[in-house]
Parts: C-alpha cells; structure tokens; sequence
C-alpha cells in the first residue's frame, strides 16, 4: 500500500496536503517538500484513558538545587548563556553561513574543555583534518578537546552513550542523517528527528548539546523552526558582512534573560571578546557632524551606547527612497509621520537613509528620539552640540515616554565622557555628576528647543 505523503514548508514547517509553488503560511516559494512520516509505529487504538502508563505526579513545591553551571571563561558567551553552561541544556545557535558560527564554537568547545567539561566537536560540514587546521590557526591545536567528522546520527549518538562527555557541538544540524527517516539531510523532517534525538539524549543523560544551525536571508533558521521549539535556548550569530564586529544574541533562553547580546570582534586569530562595546558602536568622534547622534541603548541587561547617522536629502524619484540598516523601516516611517503631523515637518520629496553604526541592529523603541534627532540635523544641516546622547520613545500624539533603566543609560554615557543627555523625564537617581540631564517632553518642544524650529 502506498503511504499517504504529506508535505511541509521548509521554510517554516507548515504543513501542507498537496504540493503548491508557494506556502500559503509564510509565502516562501518552491519551499515545499514532501515529507516521509518519521515513524510508523502501530496506529494507537484509543487514545482514552486505557493502554498508558501512570506517570508519577510531582509537587511544584519540591526543593530542586540548581546543577552548577559550567562557565567558558568567555564572558561575553557565559553572559549570553545567561551566566554559563547548563548542565543537560539544549542550544541551537543560527546565523548565516561564513559570519564564523564554526569559529566561535571551536573556540568555546576548547574553553570549556579547559575549564574541565569534556567536550566533542563534532563536525558534519568539515573533515578532521580541516577542523584540525582551524584549531592551530586559533592557537588552539594542543587543547583537550574531542573531535569526530561524522553525519550518521546513529553512530553518533552510540559514540555519545559510550564517552558520555559533559557537552557534544554539533555543526551543522543541517548535515545530520537519521537512517530511522528516508529523506535527504536538510530535509525537515530529517533536521526535526536529528534535533528530537539529540536532545532527548541531552535531557535523558544530563549531557549538554549545541546544534549549529544555518539561517536563511531573511532571519529564520533554514528549515527547522522547529527546532527552536525543542530547544532550551536559541542564540544567534549575527553582524554585517565587511564588518568585523559579531554579535551573539539570545533570542530565547530558559535559563536566563532572552535580548542578551555578547560582543566579538573578528581577528586573524578567531574572535576576541569585545568588554566595552559602547567605544565601539560610536566609531572615531571628532567634530560634531550633522545628521551623527548617540544613542544610549540598553543590549540585554548592558547599556551600549550606539552612533545612529542619518541622511536626508532630495530626492530624484517620485517615490523618496527611505533606507534603514539596523533598524525598523516601519518604526522610520513612523517617526517620519509624527514629526510631519505634530511638528509640520515634512519629509516629502526628500529620500532619507538611517543607519546604526557598527553593524548592531537595534530592537528598543527607546531609540525614537535619538532617530527623530538625527532625522532633523541631517534635514536642517545642523550638528547636535558634541558630548550628548539621546533616548526616549516617540508616542504617536507626539508625546515622549520614559525609556527603561534610564539610570544605567546615563551612568554608562557619564562614564563615556558625555556630559549631556536628552531624554523624557522619569526615572530614579537621574542626577549623574557630570551629566546634565535635558527633560524633553514632547517631540515639539525638543525641536523647538534643539533646532530652534517646529
Ligand atoms: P566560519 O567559522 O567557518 O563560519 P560559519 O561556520 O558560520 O560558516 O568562518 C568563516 C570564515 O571566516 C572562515 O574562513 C574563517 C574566517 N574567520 C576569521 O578569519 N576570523 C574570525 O574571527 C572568524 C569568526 C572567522
Ligand atoms: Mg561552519
């Protein structure tokens, strides 16, 4: 008897009953594909309350010790693990392919090897030899860790239950086979049952796994969205291609604060960790230059402060460009709309291009202000007075909302030698010494005040 077939959208896992060109879940083309069921176990009569096995009930309140957690000695990995390695976790890390996923895994896996984790890496993507040469090249080729180039997930995981090591890498997820599903590696269902396996092994033997994954262009991890499901914490690996900063973000995390980031730098000799990130988003400042202005953002649970630069000029088309990098572009368009309805400032015929420097992309609207600033001293040719940052979120009617932690925001711009900041008033302990602290309270009157108009 043929088996019913079913396919499933790659890009986002939707299920689908007949093939089509194009998912109606997420609107990918030539995504689907057709999936083999993983499993034909023997159909399940009755689902009642017949046939199971009592499972044993547990208080809520039962007194559970945390395991100690196992810490890289990287800090900016530890922070984004939420303050190290759980003991039996399971962690996706995504990114493009080349933004150095490979690199910061080799190089964690020998951290925590040195701290004492026993740790294999193993690779799906490269031969031993090659993985051999990256270590030497990151000065790394003496460190004790376990290596293996291997895609059968049955063999792997045998290996796994025999050395029962304290944490496996595996790169890529993409590359695992399962001989128990009859679809091409890559496939969903194949990345689905590669992902279940491992980390059901990761749970059941306390064992830490990290599952490298490749993103697609537009953000998603290619495939498995479903494997985010399955994990305990998804971190990406994201940065501008032709800049060497990276950073790790946590975008889920059961074990600790998600919007985490962690701050690398990529060198001849790997990544290096990057402690001050604010000296880095803000580039060379000289003069002050019109359209230039400092955000004082908060990354996670770290003030960062960031140049955002803004470029307004006419425009040759008669539908005005609005380019964003690192940003929203309907957050732009946004701001662009308030400063026209409740400032008469409009921004027809002119294209306007923002960009956040450094590569970071930001996610707070607390950077409204500081947009809508660098908006203006771009338009009128005018620099905002040097040594000052801007926040605040932009509400619709105009009026300006207290951003979160605005004490640790103007701490962390104090101790970058500014001695002005811009912002709504709100907050504890806002007086810094040394700082000066501008109240802006709604858009109009911060333009009034700064750009003498509105
Ligand atoms: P790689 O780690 O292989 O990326 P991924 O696993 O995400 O596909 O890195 C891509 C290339 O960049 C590789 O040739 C090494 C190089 N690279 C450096 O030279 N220095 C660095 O700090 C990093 C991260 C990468
Ligand atoms: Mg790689």
């Amino acid at each position: 008897m043929a088996k019913p077939k079913s396919f499933t959208c790659a890009e986002c896992g939707a299920a689908h009953s007949k093939w089509s060109g194009r998912c109606d879940a997420c609107g990918a083309w030539n995504s689907i594909v057709e999936e083999v069921p993983a499993t034909a176990g023997p159909p399940s009569k009755s689902l009642g309350a017949r046939g199971g096995r009592a499972i044993a009930l547990m208080d809520l309140a039962t007194e559970e010790t945390p395991p100690p957690r196992c810490l890289s000695r990287m800090d900016e990995l530890d922070r984004v693990l939420g303050g190290g390695l759980v003991p039996g976790s399971a962690i996706l890390v995504g990114g493009d392919p080349g933004i150095g996923k490979s690199t910061l895994l080799l190089q964690a896996a020998a951290r925590f090897a040195g701290a004492g984790l026993e740790t294999v890496y193993v690779s799906g993507e490269e031969a031993s030899a090659q993985v051999r040469m990256r270590a030497q090249r990151l000065g790394l080729g003496e460190a004790p860790v376990k290596l293996a180039a291997e895609t059968n997930l049955r063999d792997i995981l045998t290996t796994l239950e025999a050395e029962r090591p304290g944490l496996v890498i595996i790169d890529s997820i993409q590359t695992m086979w399962s001989d128990m599903v009859d679809s091409a590696p890559g496939s969903v269902s194949q990345v689905r049952a590669a992902a279940h396996e491992l980390t059901s092994f990761a749970k059941r033997r306390g064992v830490s796994v990290i599952l490298v994954g490749h993103v697609t262009k537009e953000g998603q991890i290619a495939g498995p969205r479903v494997v985010e499901h399955m994990v305990d914490t998804v971190l990406y690996f994201e940065g501008e291609r032709g800049h060497q900063f990276r950073i790790l973000r946590a975008v889920k995390n059961r074990f600790g604060p998600a919007d985490e980031i962690g701050v690398f730098e990529m060198t001849g000799r790997g990544l290096a960790e990057v402690a001050n990130p604010s000296a880095l988003f803000m580039g060379a400042r000289g003069q002050p230059a019109p359209g230039s202005v400092v955000f004082a953002g908060i990354e996670g649970t770290r003030p960062v402060l960031v140049e955002l630069q803004a470029l307004v000029a006419p425009s040759p088309h008669s539908q005005p460009r609005r380019t964003v990098v690192g940003w929203d572009g309907g957050r732009l368009a946004m701001i662009l709309a308030v400063l026209e309805a409740r400032c008469a400032i409009p921004f027809a015929g002119l294209d306007v291009y923002l960009n956040v420097a450094g590569g970071l992309k930001i996610g707070e609207p607390a950077a409204d202000l500081a947009v809508a600033a660098a908006l203006l001293s771009a338009r009128e040719d005018a620099a905002l007075p040097a040594d000052t940052v801007v926040f605040g979120e932009i509400s619709l009617s105009g009026a300006l909302r207290p951003a979160p932690q605005t004490e640790n925001r103007l701490k962390e711009a104090s101790k970058l030698g500014f001695t002005s900041a811009i912002a709504p008033p709100g907050g504890k302990n806002t007086e810094i010494s040394g700082l000066r602290l501008v109240s802006a309270t709604d858009l109009t009157g911060f333009v009034g005040d700064i750009f003498g108009a509105g």
